[in-house]
């Protein structure tokens, strides 16, 4: 069983299906505190849903990226999180957190790094035309979107699809893929060389289009 902690932004889908998944009994995770850095953002109430801890840290009250990590901290540590899920969070965090837990931090991307880092990856594969799209669960590194990715899933997508279903259907997969990936953390089965994430034992059962690992 691991002990979490969630740093969220907004709608908080992503921390819903992780909440899903414990509920179902298919995740040996417990979720210790979620932070959300937005007094508003709606995934706050899925937290207090869960009866999980909720803690509100304005990044706006601290002076330097350091100085809210050092927060973040702080609460993660007095939690007693092992482990960290950026799940819709929408600062960058600074060595101050990375340092404290190495290969600890997971994050979830809508998109197939390394291609379309950064904002609205979905809409930016759109409009370059791709034919496949998906998301990318990886350990977070300092830089953005760039460590060592644990996995991967993919749609197809086409010139005829509206933003909005490209952005669900992408949603879904990584509905799939985040759980999935913790769960691997929590059967200790990551093995971390440089770059690359080995998983070791058997595969589960996934439905997402193709996921690979
Ligand atoms: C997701 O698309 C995630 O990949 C990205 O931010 C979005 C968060 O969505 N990092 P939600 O808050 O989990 O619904």
């Amino acid at each position: 069983m691991v002990a979490a902690g969630v740093l969220i932004s907004g709608a908080g889908t992503n921390l819903q299906a992780i909440i899903d998944q414990i509920a179902a009994g298919r995740l040996a995770c417990t979720l210790r505190v979620v932070i959300s850095n937005r007094a508003g953002a709606p995934g706050i109430a899925r937290a207090v849903r869960a009866g999980v801890p909720v803690r509100v840290i304005d990044h706006r009250a601290f002076a330097r990226r350091e100085d809210f990590d050092r927060a973040l901290l702080d609460v993660l540590r007095e939690a007693g999180a092992e482990l960290v899920l950026l799940a819709g969070f929408d600062r960058l965090i600074t060595r101050t957190l990375i340092d404290a837990f190495p290969l600890r931090i997971m994050n979830i991307h809508p998109g197939l790094l390394p291609a379309f880092k950064g904002l609205d990856a979905q809409g930016a594969a759109q409009s370059y035309g791709v034919k496949i799209a998906g998301a990318t669960v990886h350990f977070v590194d300092e830089q953005t979107d760039h460590g060592p990715i644990i996995l991967q899933g993919a749609v197809p997508i086409g010139p005829d699809d509206t933003e909005a279903e490209v952005h669900d259907r992408i949603l879904a997969v990584e509905h799939e893929i985040y759980p999935a990936a913790i769960q691997f953390f929590a059967e200790g089965r990551l093995e971390v060389e440089d770059r690359r994430v080995r998983v070791r034992g058997p595969r589960p059962a996934v439905t997402a289009s193709l996921v690979s690992w």
